[in-house]
């Protein structure tokens, strides 16, 4: 019997400390909230019984989250606690309960949503942001301050009356238009799909490319204030207050923020965001209730994990049951192979579902899906439905296992797939329709070639008819071959023509990202551009030279090399540079870069006279500088401007980095 219990629990432990690391480490959960949260509960409840098995790291005795090294630590001032969470409304209502009775009198609640995001803790000074912190470990975080300040709804400066010093709590999300848009971008270019907003958003908030994060569109919400002065009585107020000084808020949102009196209006608060959420512009995972007066939370206080006068209220992810009536494969523009359970449609989450991703061939083995089989469809975070199960009591005896297919189901070559790698791939790259016109759809797409006149389904048509096989045949195309095809008024000739003209004009770094190497997205297209300066010059590197360029690692520097391996890539490189394409940097371009800051590093702080943050991180950049966001003994300047942060200037003090003016490093640029 005790050897049983003592074998739960440490099933228990290594299955949410899994669960930590996924969802923490690589901001990639793969066990549900619902399920973690009951395991969790579950090995509580043990380890209370049973106090001789418990560990001291068990993980019910922190609050989880390891720190990775990329960015500088920072203790919080105010642990960031985490908040107790039920799934049930019984429990909401001891819980309302036991506080009326540890307290007397009516407790007022102040209900708030639950933003499905990930936690920051906001420093402003004198008006100021200065740091900003993850959530971390709890006790300790990473400085992310640089990315934050790019999220248009954080001020950098409060206005009204705000107090000398302060902390902002809040949750950082990405909003599902936002999500969607970036999505779309990168299925452009061929490169994955993100999975949910809020491992994006997580991911996203710590990159290292401040610029990337600004054109992401995160948004962020506050949840909390911290004064020094008893400047408020009640959470609420502060809400308020804090709106008043510029913040983003929920005060301003309908229903977004509610005070109640009772459990009464607790639970209607709680029915209404169940069923109303998903007509909201982002993802909320629960509601929170906390006590609003602050005298009364101090009252309550806290457990070692979270306060007691605060709880969410979590909703399950809507589930639906269905049947699988195929799996198809869908190819992509290289070649990967996405298996597509087709389904029965059934609503869910307000939608019709009839399709859900299985990802790879891994994933339909875990799952062990047979022909038939009724499964479980989850829209939990995800955008797209997932498969979390089947229901093997509806299974029929005779039902045979989905096998994955082992030819391309659109040119019938022999797939193939990589050692260590998940998906299977098409190698028919020059032959098979899919790839075909997805390399087309890519290299004509707006941050590409950018070829007005020219749209997917006109290349869909081309290729059809055998007028194009590769996108250098674009620039063999004839007014009357276009003309004699029935889409084709002279008008849409001639603008398709001017367009491909146009694009012979289109810069290099947008040429090397038209041409579809593998992994090499529009920044690191850009990033090579730079360094490099011509094709010819990328094309004669060798491995080791590539992996030195800031940024290009292993795989980009080994799929560079493949790619002028192979012979119809240099054949159609040979097209396009006769077609008139760009294929080095102009002479402006040139003129414009130098390496005079090769192998410097620079961090810029504060507000400046004569040009912007962004005008500087480019002439840092084109010079062959690097901009990083944070002091580290590695930094080779710190260009200092108005109303630096005291904490950066005390690091950089510190570390003895050299401080230099705007104008100094005008000057070194001009030296
Ligand atoms: S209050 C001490 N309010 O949920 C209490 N948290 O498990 C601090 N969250 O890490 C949290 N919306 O990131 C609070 N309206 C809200 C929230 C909220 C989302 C997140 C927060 C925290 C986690 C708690």
């Amino acid at each position: 019997m005790s050897q049983d219990i003592l074998q739960k629990i440490q099933n228990l432990t290594a299955a949410l400390q899994q669960a930590n690391y996924d969802y923490y480490v690589l901001s990639d959960s793969k066990m549900s909230d619902y399920d973690f949260d009951m395991k969790l509960k579950e090995l509580q409840q043990l380890e209370e019984s049973y106090p001789q098995y418990a560990d001291e790291n068990s993980p019910t005795k922190r609050v989880g989250g390891d720190i990775t090294k990329k960015f500088n630590t920072v203790k919080h001032d105010i642990p960031m606690l985490s908040l107790a969470n039920t799934y049930s409304k019984e429990e909401l209502e001891e819980w309302e309960v036991r506080n009326s009775k540890l307290s007397e009198g009516n407790i007022e609640y102040v209900c708030e949503l639950k933003y499905d995001g990930v936690a920051i803790g906001i420093k402003y000074k004198n008006g100021n942001l200065y740091q900003a912190v993850t959530r971390g470990d709890g006790t300790q975080g990473e400085e992310v301050t640089a990315n934050v300040r790019t999220i248009k709804t954080v001020p950098l400066k409060l206005q009204g009356d705000y107090p000398n010093e302060l902390e902002i709590r809040g949750e950082i999300f990405f909003p599902l238009e936002a999500f969607d848009k970036l999505n779309r971008e990168r299925e452009e270019i061929g490169e994955d799909q993100f999975k949910n907003p809020r491992n994006t958003a997580s991911g996203t908030i710590k990159m290292q490319d401040s610029s990337v994060v600004a054109s992401r569109g995160l948004d962020c919400m506050l949840y909390g204030v911290y004064v020094n002065e008893k400047l408020f009585s009640n959470h609420y107020d502060s809400v308020v207050g804090a709106g008043t000084w510029g913040m983003k808020t929920p005060v301003s949102g309908k229903r977004f923020i509610e005070k109640c009196k009772d459990i009464e209006g607790i639970m209607d608060f709680v029915n209404y965001w169940d069923e109303e959420r998903k007509n909201l512009p982002f993802e909320i995972d629960g509601v929170v209730i906390k006590v609003n007066d602050y005298n009364v939370q101090e009252e309550l206080g806290f457990t070692a994990k979270s306060p007691r006068w605060a709880i969410s209220y979590k909703f399950k992810a809507e589930a639906a049951l269905t049947q699988l009536i195929e799996v198809t494969y869908q190819v992509g523009r290289t070649g990967a192979i996405t298996p597509v359970a087709n389904l029965d449609p059934v609503l869910l989450a307000g939608t019709t579902v009839k399709r859900a991703s299985l990802h790879n061939a891994d994933q339909i083995e875990k799952l062990g899906l047979h022909d038939g089989d009724w499964v479980h469809v989850e829209k939990g975070g995800e955008i797209i439905p997932k498969i979390t199960g089947v229901d093997l009591s509806k299974r029929k005896n005779d039902a045979r296992e989905i096998e994955y297919i082992q030819h391309c189901p659109e040119c019938q070559t022999l797939l193939t797939r990589e050692e260590g790698e998940a998906q299977h791939y098409c190698p028919n790259d020059v032959g098979c329709p899919p790839q075909i016109k997805g390399r087309i759809d890519h290299f004509i797409s707006r941050k590409a070639m950018d070829i007005d006149g020219l749209g997917s389904e006109t290349v869909d048509l081309l290729v059809s008819k055998g007028m194009i096989r590769r996108s250098s045949d674009l620039y063999d195309l004839t007014y009357d071959q276009l003309i004699a095809l029935d889409r084709f008024a002279e008008k849409s000739v001639e603008n398709l023509l001017a367009g491909l003209e146009a694009s012979k004009q289109v810069p290099f770094e947008k040429v090397l990202f038209a041409i579809g190497i593998r992994f090499v997205g529009e920044t690191v297209a850009k990033k090579l551009a730079k360094h490099y300066k011509s094709i010819d010059a990328l094309q004669n590197a060798n491995f080791e030279e590539l992996v030195g360029v800031d940024e290009i690692g292993d795989r980009i520097a080994e799929s560079i090399i493949g790619y002028f391996e192979n012979e119809d890539n240099l054949n159609e490189l040979i097209r396009l540079k006769e077609a008139g394409l760009k294929f080095e940097l102009s002479e402006e371009q040139l003129l414009n870069t130098t390496d005079k800051l090769q192998g410097l590093s620079f961090v810029i702080s504060g507000v400046f006279e004569n040009h912007s943050r962004d005008e500087l991180k480019k002439m840092i950049e084109d010079n062959g500088g690097k901009n990083v966001s944070s002091i580290s003994k590695k930094t080779s300047y710190l260009i200092r401007g108005e109303n630096m942060g005291p904490s950066k200037l005390a690091k950089a003090e510190k570390l003895e980095v050299k401080m230099i003016s705007e104008n100094e490093f005008v000057e070194m640029l001009q030296g």
